[in-house]
């Protein structure tokens, strides 16, 4: 006699009556019974901010992706805007002249990041504005935090990325997004944002992040790889811990984070999954810039078709529970969704 798999019932209905196929014959079907959809609504666009105007820079290890003055960054903004593209997380690329080691240029009011914030909300006041929230743009060491005697020091940086949140929010930051992984910044952070009157400033939280090789192109990006001293292992977690996760997700919630994050994105799919259906928060992932490297490598090879690895891999996020993804080719997906209209 055949057996069945254990988790069926022996009366439910099998082959012939039941044939699954049926219901992928034709495309309005399988268009109907599609259970995950990805909308560029939830899409957030990272961008890569630099000094100067009319000017951008590719990004080598990142083929697309551009560094941007402010008003080539506007400009961008408008036509990711036009696309449905609602969100933008924001990253400085901070001149070497202005980095030291205790990267004191991160609370400055005037800085880029700040001076980004302030154009956007003037020109584009109705999109999302997602700012970064850790020192590494501007140390000299290109750590997350201050360091003394090689070592990484927790509350001391926690202090200072509260002013750094705080001129964010002044500059008009809607969200704030602390990705140092230092402990008890969360809860620090939201005291000094409600303490100066900005308790509808939200704090997306980088709260599971993995010390991942996946971040190299973004350094280059940021021009922090070639000033990176050692790792960031005391601080950004081991990619073979999962249980981990959930009490870094549990702790971050607790300190008043509105939206929890996982990073890098594809590779750690078990983690969102188990996050999203443990905690049931709004809950977001990087696809990071090494993965975005990698589409863009197999594509150029002729070995990937970029659109559909993108739209597939974006799809998976979903399908793993996220509400909204990161993303460097959320302006192509938008793209590609017009397209197909
Ligand atoms: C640093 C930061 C990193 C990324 C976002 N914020 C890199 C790092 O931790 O070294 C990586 C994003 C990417 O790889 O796309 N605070």
């Amino acid at each position: 006699m055949q057996t069945k798999p254990k988790n069926i019932p022996e009366e439910a209905p099998a082959y012939p009556q039941v044939r699954m196929r049926r219901l992928r014959a034709k495309t309005w079907l399988r268009d109907m019974v599609q259970e995950h959809h990805v909308r560029p609504a939830d899409l957030i666009w990272p961008v890569f901010i630099t000094e100067g105007t009319n000017a951008s820079e590719p990004v080598a290890s990142m083929p697309g992706v551009e560094r941007l003055t402010i008003d080539r960054l506007l400009e961008s903004l408008n036509r990711a805007n036009d696309l449905e593209i609602k969100a933008f997380a924001l990253f400085p690329v901070v001149p070497a002249e202005k980095k030291t080691m205790d990267g004191r240029e991160a609370l400055n009011p005037g800085n880029l990041i700040c001076r980004a914030i302030q154009a956007i909300k003037k020109e584009l006041p109705e999109v999302g504005v997602i700012t970064d929230v850790a020192l590494d743009p501007y140390t000299t060491h290109g750590h997350d935090g201050l360091i003394h005697d090689g070592k990484i020091l927790n509350d001391e940086t926690v202090e200072v990325l509260c002013e750094q949140s705080l001129i964010q929010a002044q500059a008009g930051a809607d969200v704030i997004a602390p990705s140092d992984m230092m402990d008890g910044r969360v809860g620090q952070i939201r005291s000094t944002l409600d303490a100066n009157g900005f308790t509808d400033t939200a704090i997306l939280s980088y709260a599971v992040k993995y010390a991942s090789c996946f971040y190299g192109p973004f350094r280059d990006a940021v021009g922090s790889s070639g000033v990176l001293k050692g790792d960031k292992k005391t601080y950004q977690m081991n990619p073979a811990n999962a249980a981990e996760a959930l009490r870094e997700v549990a702790l971050d919630i607790n300190e008043g984070a509105d939206m929890v994050m996982v990073k890098p994105g594809l590779p750690y799919l078990d983690i969102i999954k188990s996050v999203k259906d443990t905690f049931k928060v709004p809950t977001f992932a990087y696809q990071v810039s090494g993965e975005y490297a990698m589409l863009r490598a197999a594509a150029a090879n002729g070995w990937l078709d970029y659109d559909a690895a993108l739209a597939e891999s974006l799809l998976a996020f979903k399908r793993a529970g996220c509400d909204g993804i990161l993303s460097y080719g959320a302006v192509d997906y938008a793209r590609l969704i017009q397209k197909n209209k």
